[in-house]
């Protein structure tokens, strides 16, 4: 059974990655789970300086979900190549460092110091952090901005670049059509919807920032349709992300058209929770006479011929 996919000539050995800041650097779980069993790890955002990230309370759990507003708390990219970067280098698993900043330059700088150094393997762009007001949603939330962010950073790398796209526009696909034309390898989707919850008795926001990025199995149908817009309107890969709890939900994100995925909320339920939906899609695809964990991507069948999403395209 074959499960591995290449992107620009990385080869991932599944189609199951850990989604960006919900397994740290990919150290702190080392004792409890097995990394080289993913396809991949996206780190923890990195900016050019450490970050504290916002004050409590940052995390509250909501139904079916969890909303957070962490603000990008991260060590800073020196220190990650000093203090991380050593370790994830003896993993057999593709390293992708996520990008997070106020400023191109401050992306371009963050990727540049990167490149010069062994171990990441690719680059995945936060251009959609919806809990920082210098941290990239008001890029990720303009096409031409969008635009702009990715051809120049283009030209700073030969590794493969995945866009990460938010859902809080209108039209995501055309965000999708953008990054592929200034010359994009991949799209992940979707980043966290906004939500807020209430402490009625407070009468308080629960969170310090009021509203939070909401994630986990209530978003999975709105990334399910985002996954099926974007995959209508462009041709590179899609890493589809929202949601996804088991190996049934990863299939949904194959077959509506994303060619890997990545786990995020779940690992905070389960450590290990990526492994074994990598254990079962292969298991999936082998019970279902596959030979290819890949024949499932784009693999659902309508009867209709235009969607109502389609209007738009
Ligand atoms: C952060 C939170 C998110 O939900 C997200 O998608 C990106 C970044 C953060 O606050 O760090």
């Amino acid at each position: 059974m074959k499960e591995s996919f290449i992107l620009r000539g990385v080869e991932f050995k599944n189609r199951v990655l850990v989604a960006s800041g919900t397994f740290g650097y990919g150290d702190e779980l080392k004792d409890v789970t097995d990394a080289n069993a993913l396809g991949g790890i996206c780190t923890k955002s990195l900016s050019w300086k450490p970050r504290d990230g916002n004050p409590p309370r940052r995390i509250v759990e909501t139904p079916s979900g969890m909303l957070n507003s962490i603000g990008l708390a991260n060590i800073g990219v020196h220190s990650f190549i000093q203090e991380k970067l050593p370790y994830l280098r003896t993993l057999d698993t593709v390293i992708i460092a996520n990008i997070a900043a106020s400023s191109i330059q401050e992306y371009c700088d963050v990727l540049t110091l990167l490149e010069g150094q062994d171990g990441v393997d690719g680059y995945e762009i936060n251009i959609s952090c919806p809990n920082v007001r210098e941290g990239g949603l008001n890029f990720g939330t303009n096409r031409e901005m969008t635009r702009e962010i990715t051809a120049k950073l283009r030209t700073l790398t030969q590794k493969p670049l995945i866009i990460k796209l938010t859902p809080n526009v209108t039209h995501i696909s055309e965000f999708a059509r953008a990054v592929e034309d200034a010359g994009a390898d991949a799209v992940s989707v979707m980043n966290t919807l906004i939500g807020l919850a209430v402490d009625i008795y407070a009468r308080k926001p629960k969170l310090s920032t009021i509203t939070g990025g909401l994630s986990g199995p209530a978003i999975k149908p709105v990334a399910l349709a985002k996954v099926y817009e974007v995959a209508q309107a462009v041709k590179i890969p899609i890493f589809g992300i929202g949601g996804i709890m088991t190996t049934e939900d990863a299939v949904e994100f194959l077959l509506v058209g994303a060619s890997a995925v990545q786990i995020g909320t779940a690992n905070f339920v389960d450590p290990s929770a990526a492994m074994k939906v990598a254990a079962g899609l292969k298991a999936f695809a082998v019970k279902q006479g596959l030979t290819d964990v890949g024949q499932l991507v784009g693999a659902m069948e309508s009867n209709v011929k235009v969607s109502i999403l389609q209007s738009w395209l």
